[in-house]
């Protein structure tokens, strides 16, 4: 005799949880033990910045949206809460599954604890010992209130023991985000078709490197964005630079006058990304500048060199097994890192344990014999 399937809610929000719920969401789409539905909080509601991500990932129109859209961290947390609690009330899942560190993240893991429903963080007990960063208050608080804790590198069983949350409760899986990667690095599309149509010129035809740039600890402080955009101009003289701008990071740019800072036919600044048009561009990189804790990932995966712009990073198996250099946010250390990779090619790397595509299947056999057994 077969048994029931388990019944699990699903919640995403904000861009980097898009990569991270396609996979889950197919795998338990094939399986018989797992039905999943999916919440949308709305705390990224774009075409550029939502749409384009589930027409890319094929992931499935969200059973709910709750529309919450942007607001300050108090007030958007508080108002997702509010939108979930009747949701959960009516569906009763058996857990709540949710991804990642994002305000969405730790909103929804809260409402569930409190009303005694199961809790299921992925990408569970990564660290960046920083709690000046808002994803660090919500990995902190979302572990420790969760029932099952699936990780992407066995050093978050270190990061979570610290913190009384036992080896019984997690589950080292492999990475959600880099199933998805393998399951469209053949879809993405051709770097030199983006570069074409967003009106590359020629300084483009060889060479490139790759920005992003949305932290605010990197973008809300005008003398802190500043030193970065000029450190980016500088850097362009040698590699010409793709940048796609975060709305965060664009708002900064334009109300603190910083345009001409990184106007520059060697600097192609761009709307956001698509997921297929960002991979191919990443793939193609000669390097990739960022603050994106996914691309640290990303890059890793792919074997181009990464360099990261920030004092820490909570995922440091990118550092000693994969292509990334943590930085910081010295203009002059930026340039040699920039400097060694050109003259070097930058670190080899190799792909770390579990990256191989099968994360999202582990998680959802987890849950079926978890919650069904
Ligand atoms: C959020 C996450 C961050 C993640 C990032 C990826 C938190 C605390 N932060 O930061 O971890 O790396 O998403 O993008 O959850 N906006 C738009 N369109 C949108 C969404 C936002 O224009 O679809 C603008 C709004 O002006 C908003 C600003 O971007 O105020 C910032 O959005 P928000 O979701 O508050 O934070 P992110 O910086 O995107």
């Amino acid at each position: 005799m077969t048994s029931a399937p388990v019944h699990i809610l699903c919640v995403v929000g904000a861009r980097p949880n898009f990569m991270k719920i396609a996979p889950i969401m197919a795998a338990a789409l094939a399986s018989r033990t797992v039905k999943a539905k999916l919440v949308h909080t709305g705390q990224h509601y774009d075409e550029a910045m939502n749409d384009s991500f589930f027409r890319d990932l094929g992931i499935p129109r969200p059973d709910v949206n709750l529309e919450v859209g942007s607001a300050s961290h108090a007030v958007q947390t508080a108002e997702i809460m509010k939108s979930f609690e009747p949701i959960l009330l009516r569906e009763k899942p058996d857990a709540v599954l949710v991804v990642g560190d994002v305000n969405s993240t730790i909103a929804c893991a809260l409402v569930a604890a409190k009303m005694g429903v199961k809790v299921v963080h992925v990408e569970a007990g990564l660290r960046s010992f920083d709690r000046t960063m808002p994803e660090e208050i919500n990995r902190v608080l979302t572990d420790q209130i969760s029932d099952r804790l699936y990780l992407t590198e066995r050093i978050a069983f270190d990061n979570l023991a610290r913190e009384g949350i036992g080896p019984d409760k997690a589950v080292f899986v492999g990475n959600v985000m880099i199933d998805t990667l393998m399951a469209n690095v053949k879809k993405a599309a051709p770097a030199r078709q983006t570069l074409e149509k967003h009106g590359a010129g020629a300084e483009f035809s060889a060479d490139f490197g790759l920005v992003t740039l949305h932290r605010p600890a990197n973008v809300d402080d005008p003398e802190v964005l500043e030193r970065l955009l000029r450190a980016l101009a500088e850097i362009s003289k040698d590699v010409p630079l793709v940048f796609p701008v975060h709305p965060r990071t664009a708002h900064h740019i334009k109300t603190n006058g910083f345009d001409s800072v990184i106007d520059s036919p060697r600097i192609l600044r761009l709307p956001p990304l698509g997921y297929l048009d960002l991979l191919g561009l990443m793939a193609k990189a000669k390097l990739v500048l960022t603050d994106s804790g996914g691309i640290q990932e990303e890059t890793t995966a792919l074997g181009v060199p990464c360099i990261t712009l920030r004092e820490n990073t909570e995922r440091p198996i990118t550092l000693t097994e994969g292509t990334n250099t943590l930085v910081g946010r010295d203009p002059a250390a930026i340039l040699r890192a920039v400097e060694d990779i050109r003259t070097t090619g930058g670190k080899a790397g190799r792909v770390p344990e579990l990256w191989d595509g099968k994360a999202a299947q582990r998680i959802v056999a987890d849950l079926a014999s978890w919650l069904g057994g």
